[in-house]
């Protein structure tokens, strides 16, 4: 096991540093739907993570943003996001991160979060705490949402869909010291993990977004449910991700 994760770290650095010599060239940015933007770099991180898989793992089954793919029920799955962060990459904002997780019969068993930008790398084993450049790192302490730093994001439909967050975004916002909308999910959770923010609460999100992030938040002490405070998993439609201590402050006002 201790050899996988350090695979998937190896993979998620080399991969954000390919990001990293992409972003300060000239950048390929298109259109993949309406709202949605894809780079060339999201297809070459993609390509880098995939192919060592691939060689180093050839029975295990790939979910990859830009490639798809089928998860494995029973045995290995990888989870690939290869930029999250792709609209802040697209405009030169410096907030962006590869997230790679593998899971074992549906549930993540370990994962990797990289930050080309700061150079921390995220990391996180099931049953064996998470990581921050090697350190131990553990969810805040703050007690109350009074008192909390909080994190979100909005899906892409946000203007054809109503259902998207910015009703619980307006109610939060009136209830904690701040929300800060940072634009990629897997350092969010991340951060939370960290005890940077105290909670992060998104829909909607893909299991290459959350699984990895999710994993770290656990492994560092904190709680990850649906909005309900009900069983999550990397295929649900509502995250809801905390240091434990604010989770049931969150969950009540997360519902109308
Ligand atoms: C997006 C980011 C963003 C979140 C969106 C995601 P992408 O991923 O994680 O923070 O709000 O829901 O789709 O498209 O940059 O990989
Ligand atoms: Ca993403
Ligand atoms: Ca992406």
């Amino acid at each position: 096991m201790d050899a996988m994760l350090d695979f998937a770290i190896d993979l998620a650095r080399r991969a954000g540093v390919l990001l990293l010599s992409m972003f300060e060239g000239q950048r390929d940015v298109r259109l993949k739907s309406p709202f949605e933007l894809v780079t060339d770099a999201d297809h070459a991180s993609e390509a880098l993570v995939v192919s060592a898989i691939r060689r180093q793992y050839p029975d295990h089954a790939i979910v990859a943003e830009e490639s798809g793919g089928v998860a494995a029920e029973a045995g290995y799955t990888w989870l690939l996001d290869p930029l999250d962060g792709t609209n802040n990459y697209a405009h030169g904002l410096p907030v962006f991160s590869v997230s790679l997780a593998l899971l074992r019969d549906g549930a993540p068993l370990l994962g990797a979060i990289y930050d080309p930008t700061r150079d921390e790398l995220f990391a996180a084993e099931r049953g064996k705490g998470a990581r921050c450049n090697g350190r131990r790192i553990r969810v805040s302490e703050n007690a109350t949402l009074a008192a909390s730093l909080l994190a979100t994001g909005f899906p892409y439909d946000y203007a054809t869909n109503p259902d998207n967050n910015a009703r619980e975004f307006t109610t939060l916002a009136g209830r904690v010291q701040g929300v800060r909308r940072p634009g990629s999910a897997a350092l969010d959770l991340a951060y939370v993990a960290m005890g940077r923010f105290d909670a992060f609460w998104e829909l909607r999100l893909q299991p290459w977004d959350s699984a990895a992030g999710a994993l770290l938040v656990s492994e560092a002490g904190g709680r990850v449910t649906d909005w309900r405070g009900g069983g999550w998993n990397p295929w649900s439609d509502r995250l809801l991700a905390s240091n434990g201590r604010i989770h049931d402050e969150m969950v009540q006002e997360l519902q109308f």
